[in-house]
């Protein structure tokens, strides 16, 4: 089948199953709390739902160690319920993607489990077993010194086997062997079976690591974090993998994939995505732009520095120009959240329509995560013992091995993963209004000040403007298709882009200060001529050209 390009002018909604809604009660989201909110997605203007694993999973890492990839985690529901939900998204013009994790398994999958009962089992070698090494004194030590992502050493010993396995991620996430053609047909299974049921595409998680360099060797000088990944991240085999899967399955359905990279630049990116090449993903998940106020990981803070952002988007907006397809996001389920991070609380309205506008307009295709179109803060968790995240605990003794312990927990808390994964507020009622029980994780406490209710009739909410931009993206050639062009990169308080296609113009205008200061448009635009198409504060006048900046000031013009 010819693959068309509708991913191109739709926009997705991420949903994080487990803290999106509880249809049931038990205090856990569930796919019966999807169901009942179909519509309110629906109402976002967003044209797909990527959906966080949905499996079942120990939840070592929720969801992302998955025991089974046929069915749905009975907290979650069924196959029969995930069947309506898919059924009722496409009636309401909805794609729906799973999120397709083969570079690890669960430790308690069915493969894992088999493989480590007995060395001759065919399903030893759909993992990384080996033997350790031996000091000259005799002692036992892991077969390389690669160190995990999540918890410690990459290599975990089994006394039985009187082996080692790899986990690049927590210890309960064994990596699969892709090198293994048994393996490989597997993942087609996996892809064919939810295909079949009639799912869309694919978020790839961390697909660049799939292929591991032959011989596994050791990696110097090693790294404080994910010693190795020199190693296994975008090794060539990667490609030749998802070449096959996309020549064996993927052409055969219309669908749609976008891979998860991290640490990666466009150029790798683009031995994936490039149109004229040799392209077996449809898009590329980016990370640099992610790391404006932080060393690598989330953890290691640095003030918010805005030229590096803009570098950042730019670099992958003008790389991939007229080449390949971005994936646009500001939030996920791996980050805190952005207006915590990159805008303002004290400004929570100003600054979140700003970041809105601000990655919205660029080229690609936006994601939008669940919570953050009603502008949902960082919860700050302040003890270790309060944590879900297998990250915390890792983070904080690498943090504790250069800092205070206090100082590592207040990093943490303002970095981890879980203040993204806090239950959506949807009222002001008990709960936020997401479970009739007791909810699994704490609910932030600003839930009376920020959910969705109180954002639905104002037509200056945060909601509503996500509403409005994501429809206007939707209908406005110029937004979906133009080229990008940026302007006074090196600028310290704006971050100011135009987008052009035959004739037409945007201009976006985003203040990323408090302060006021002077903003004046650039030589070839003339704001006489522009109509102001959004904006995040009223009367917008300008005077010769310009104006002096409000608090996180948004504007956007369209010139015809
Ligand atoms: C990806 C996921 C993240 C997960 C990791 C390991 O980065 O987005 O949530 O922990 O892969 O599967």
């Amino acid at each position: 089948m010819a693959k068309s390009e509708w991913y191109k002018n739709m926009s997705v909604y991420q949903i994080w199953p487990r803290s999106f809604c509880d249809g049931n009660g038990d205090g856990v989201g569930d796919l019966w709390g999807v169901l009942e909110k179909l519509d309110y997605i629906k109402s976002l203007n967003v044209d797909a739902i990527w959906f966080s694993p949905l499996f079942p999973s120990p939840n070592a890492d929720y969801g992302y160690d998955i025991s089974d990839y046929m069915d749905i985690h009975p907290d979650y529901g069924n196959l029969h319920v995930f069947r309506q939900v898919l059924d009722g998204a496409h009636a309401r013009g909805m794609k729906v993607f799973m999120d397709l994790v083969v570079n690890h398994t669960s430790d308690e999958h069915r493969w894992f489990v088999e493989g480590r009962k007995d060395r001759n089992s065919p399903y030893h070698d759909y993992y990384f077993w080996r033997k350790g090494r031996r000091t000259r004194s005799g002692r036992r030590l892991p077969p390389n010194n690669w160190s995990s992502v999540f918890e410690g050493g990459a290599w975990e010993y089994d006394e039985k086997l009187d082996e080692y396995y790899l986990h690049v991620f927590a210890r309960k996430q064994p990596d699969l062997n892709m090198a293994n053609p048994r393996v490989r047909a597997e993942v087609k299974n996996i892809l064919r079976f939810w295909l079949d049921l009639g799912v869309d595409g694919f978020r790839e998680d961390v697909i660049t690591f799939i292929a591991k360099d032959e011989g596994l060797p050791s990696s110097y000088p090693p790294l404080p974090v994910a010693n190795g990944i020199n190693h296994y991240a975008n090794r060539p085999k990667a490609h030749d993998y998802l070449k096959e899967f996309k020549r064996d399955v993927l052409d055969f359905y219309d669908c749609f994939t976008v891979g998860e990279s991290p640490m990666t630049t466009p150029e790798v990116a683009l031995r994936y995505i490039d149109e004229g090449g040799d392209k077996v993903l449809d898009e590329m998940i980016a990370f640099s732009h992610m790391e404006a106020d932080c060393f690598m990981l989330d953890m290691l803070q640095m003030p918010f520095n805005l030229v590096k952002m803009k570098r950042a988007f730019s670099e992958w907006q003008t790389k991939l120009q007229g080449k390949a397809w971005n994936a646009l996001y500001i939030e996920n389920h791996d980050h805190p959240r952005i207006i915590s991070r990159y805008g303002s609380e004290e400004y929570r309205t100003e600054s979140g329509k700003m970041l809105a506008a601000m990655y919205i307009l660029q080229r690609g295709t936006p994601f939008v995560y669940q919570g953050q179109e009603i502008g949902m803060l960082n919860i700050n968790l302040p003890e270790l013992g309060m944590y879900k995240d297998v990250m915390a605990q890792n983070n904080i003794d690498i943090a504790t091995r250069f800092m205070p312990r206090s100082t590592a927990m207040k990093l943490l808390a303002r970095s981890s993963r879980d203040n993204a994964r806090t239950p959506f507020q949807w009222t002001d009622g008990e709960n936020a209004g997401f479970t009739e029980g007791i909810p699994w994780f704490c609910v932030n406490e600003n839930y009376k000040q920020i959910n969705a209710a109180q954002q639905e009739d104002d037509p200056n909410s945060l909601l509503n403007f996500y509403r409005a931009i994501l429809k206007f993206r939707k209908e406005t050639p110029v937004a979906v298709w133009g080229d990008y062009k940026e302007y006074y990169p090196k600028d310290r308080n704006f971050y100011v882009y135009a987008r052009e296609y035959e004739g037409k113009r945007l201009l976006v205008i985003c203040s990323f200060t408090k302060k006021a200061v002077r903003f004046d448009a650039p030589e070839d635009f003339d704001l006489n001529a522009g109509r102001l198409v959004f904006s995040n504060y009223e009367s917008n006048f300008f005077i010769m050209n310009g104006f002096t900046s409000r608090p996180y000031e948004m504007r956007v013009y369209y010139f015809e």
